[in-house]
């Protein structure tokens, strides 16, 4: 099978041109200007941006949590992300406290393989970090190409690790080549502010928002950052939200240390005023929750001084009958919301269309930053010769509606409804085939493959 796009204009991190794009097999065979190729099928990208595909590092598909388990399996949520230009996600395998990480990644692989239409790998979350898991930490990486490892500051009693732990697992990630990433809030002022709120009879959703303050986030990311500078470990901080918590790692740079930064769609474009809004606000309850627009305007900017390295989705969906196992307490919502696809076209439009981001930079925290930091470049996240043909073409005038009746995750409300994007994903090609094309999906559950990764780039 061969494919030639023509005429697209070709954007990645350093390039910006109009041009073609020839793919043989599975893989990219050409690129530049007039190619003059046979191809079994050519796709004429005149007036539209031909992008690599979209790398989501942090979605929560099938996952157990709170109770309940996330709404989109592999299946359904791996389709909905190549729906919106995301041709790979990472998602995480969480140990169980007292188990090993190999039974862990048993459970997932059997959610996960034959069932997946995009490509995904895994982060390996060490909940419970001992002797044998540390001999685990080893074969992840070395036998399994599992490099990054997650860990929480918060979640007390089911998956938050202490410091000590922390310290230790850094050390040995680090004497391997790998990479720790986590959820920074500060567990326990977390949890005095949610049994404070509780005792008082406060128990809305917003309650969600004012048990999480900015500063629950700062201290934990300024001392997650100090942790990983003490060990030299190469460091990540998933979900940041805040100006306090981006203030940290920019200290961190005036001692020459990179603290490797993800955001999320929702922080960039939603803020915490959607908690007034009585139990709907549990459509937004997540952890950290939104926050303020100075919050917003930080993490902008945040980007543009590359603090920020990566915008994700932290997808993590429930139905709206899980999130009302919270109705009379909001400590028992579940935690999260459903974005994987959406995030490509909002930043889009929210980033590149409202020039608040250059084209080149939204390549670079939609994609090639994640190849390169979880060890994929440059098979994956670019558009060079030999790259996999993960490429993505996009509309960059229609405009459209985000709405649960539209959209392809397997969760019945939106968390984005009724709003007005510019900027559509027209085709996603994975690995060669056509994905998505008029709005259809023409792969298969199974066509997905797990990607064994490699070694940590902190130089982006
Ligand atoms: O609210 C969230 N973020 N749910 C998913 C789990 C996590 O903390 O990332
Ligand atoms: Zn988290
Ligand atoms: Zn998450």
């Amino acid at each position: 099978m061969s494919i030639l796009i023509k005429n697209g204009r070709i954007v990645t991190v350093s390039d910006d041109f109009v041009g073609d794009i020839f793919i043989k097999g599975e893989s990219i065979h050409a690129v530049g200007k007039d190619l003059n190729y046979e191809a079994d099928h050519t796709i004429d990208a005149s007036g539209k941006l031909v992008f690599p595909g979209g790398i989501d590092p942090h979605v929560h598909l099938d996952m157990p949590f709170m109770g309940t388990s996330s709404s989109d399996d592999y299946e359904s949520g791996t389709r909905a992300a190549l729906f919106g230009g995301t041709t790979m996600v990472i998602d995480f395998i969480l140990q169980t406290q007292g188990d090993s990480l190999y039974n862990a990644l048993k459970t997932w692989q059997a959610k996960s393989n034959g069932k997946a239409c995009g490509d995904y790998s895994y982060h390996m979350a060490v909940t419970d970090f001992n002797d044998s898991t540390s001999d685990e930490v080893v074969d992840m990486i070395e036998k399994e190409g599992i490099t990054s490892f997650k860990t929480f500051m918060a979640y007390k009693g089911a998956l938050m690790i202490d410091d000590g732990q922390m310290v230790a697992l850094m050390q040995k990630v680090k004497e391997h080549g790998g990479l720790v990433t986590v959820h920074a809030t500060n567990g326990d002022m977390i949890d005095k502010l949610i049994a404070k709120h509780r005792s008082e009879g406060k128990l809305s959703p917003l309650y969600h928002y004012l048990s999480q303050p900015e500063i629950t986030e700062a201290e934990a990311s300024g001392r997650f950052a100090d942790m990983s500078f003490y060990t030299s470990c190469p460091g990540y901080i998933v979900h940041m939200t805040c100006k306090g918590a981006l203030n940290h790692i920019r200290n961190a740079t005036m001692r020459n240390q990179r603290v490797l930064v993800e955001t999320c769609i929702q922080y960039l474009v939603l803020d915490a005023s959607l908690y007034e809004k009585d139990f709907e606000g549990a459509k937004w309850v997540m952890s950290p929750p939104l926050r303020e627009k100075k919050d917003q305007v930080a993490l902008w900017a945040g980007i543009n001084q590359g603090l920020v390295n990566v915008v994700g989705t932290d997808h993590c969906p429930f139905m709206w009958e899980q999130k009302k196992m919270g109705k009379d307490d909001f400590s028992k919502i579940p935690n999260g919301h459903p974005a994987i696809e959406h995030r490509m076209e909002i930043l889009f439009s929210e980033g590149v269309k409202k020039g608040r981001i250059s084209l080149n930079k939204y390549v670079e925290v939609t994609s090639t930053n994640a190849a390169k930091i979880f060890g994929m470049y440059p098979r994956k996240g670019n558009l060079g010769i030999g790259a996999d043909a993960d490429i993505i073409i996009l509309d960059p005038n229609e405009k459209h509606k985000i709405s649960v009746n539209t959209h392809h995750m397997n969760v019945d409300y939106s968390a984005y409804e009724g709003m007005e994007v510019t900027g559509k994903v027209k085709t996603v090609i994975l690995r060669g085939k056509l994905a998505i094309d008029k709005e259809e999906c023409k792969v298969e559950a199974g066509y997905g493959r797990f990607i064994k990764r490699g070694k940590t780039s902190t130089i982006l």
